[in-house]
């Protein structure tokens, strides 16, 4: 199969274990790509790929950018704050507006979960979701599992922890989709407020014990305290967070194996995650980063060359 299932990619939970196999597989030809000298292909020459971003972001936006430029597309950038969103306007007058001047392919991040699939329904375009609300992030999952596949290879039978802020995270729900579809367990670990009552669900196990966490998992993927979405108190505070969920180099040491550590950033630094953690060799957070350029141009590539 060389096709996508699907004409938009709104999350990973709706994608088939072959789509994910296919991005991933895909992925790997464009990073060998983009590390040759000439990292720019013309296969995306005839695309125009317009990027909205209705929320903040450095990697996502910044990674897409590239993602197109290296594939040749046209590339238009719009950000809410200084859009006639401002004005009043609705998202999908702003998206029609934008459509009528001949774009193909709409990447958005929005706050409203929701939000993509809401697009896909009424626009003509393909959507790309690049984070929306506290649902999904597609891409991240996919370039997360693309690193760890390229870190510790297949993810079959395979035990990865995706610790801290559950309850706010797109990153944890897509994560747990991509995981489970590439046969890997998880366990999601943090306090208890901050995990879902009905999480069980989605056949995951949960501890709240960080360290056990640790001791069980190959891949421990760190997660960011999501302040700017919680109206009121998680835990008492930060200090305390990071006392009993922070991963630090003393938790890792006591562990004596490996382990990979990874984080989606933004990282808040000494709170989720100490520097001589996230800077250390166990980490491969700026891989993640380096992987989501080929991990999107893939998913872009394989969305406009999908035939209905
Ligand atoms: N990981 C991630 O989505 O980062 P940004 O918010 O900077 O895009």
């Amino acid at each position: 199969m060389s096709q996508l299932s699907t004409k938009h990619l709104i999350g990973i939970e709706h994608l088939s274990v072959q789509d994910v196999q296919l991005i991933l597989e895909t992925a790997t030809q464009f990073k060998e790509i983009i590390n040759r000298p000439i990292k720019k292909v013309p296969t995306l020459r005839d695309i125009t790929i317009a990027n909205l971003f209705f929320e903040n972001s450095t990697r996502t936006r910044i990674s897409f950018e590239l993602a197109q430029k290296r594939l040749s597309a046209d590339v238009i950038n719009f950000t809410s704050s200084s859009s006639s969103v401002k004005k009043g306007e609705t998202l999908l007058d702003t998206v029609n507006n934008i459509l009528s001047m001949k774009v193909d392919m709409i990447v958005m991040r929005h706050s409203s979960p929701g939000a993509a699939h809401y697009l896909a329904e009424r626009v003509q375009a393909q959507i790309v979701n690049a984070g929306d609300g506290t649902h999904e992030h597609p891409t991240q999952a996919l370039l997360d599992a693309y690193s760890m596949q390229e870190k510790i290879g297949d993810l079959t039978g395979k035990k990865i922890a995706i610790i801290g802020d559950i309850m706010h995270s797109r990153v944890a729900l897509s994560n747990i989709f991509c995981l489970q579809k590439l046969g890997a367990e998880v366990t999601l670990c943090g306090p208890p407020t901050l995990i879902p009552k009905d999480i069980h669900r989605l056949d995951v196990q949960v501890s709240y014990n960080i360290d056990e966490a640790l001791k069980w998992c190959d891949v421990a993927n760190v997660l960011r305290i999501q302040l700017e979405r919680q109206n009121t108190k998680y835990f008492p505070s930060l200090r305390e967070y990071a006392l009993y969920y922070g991963v630090n180099k003393q938790r890792l040491d006591k562990l004596q194996k490996e382990i990979v550590i990874m984080h989606p950033g933004p990282i808040n630094r000494g709170v989720e995650l100490t520097s001589d953690v996230a800077d250390s060799e166990h980490s491969i957070i700026l891989e993640q980063v380096e992987n989501g350029v080929a991990v999107r141009m893939a998913v872009m590539y394989l969305l406009a060359n999908k035939q209905d």
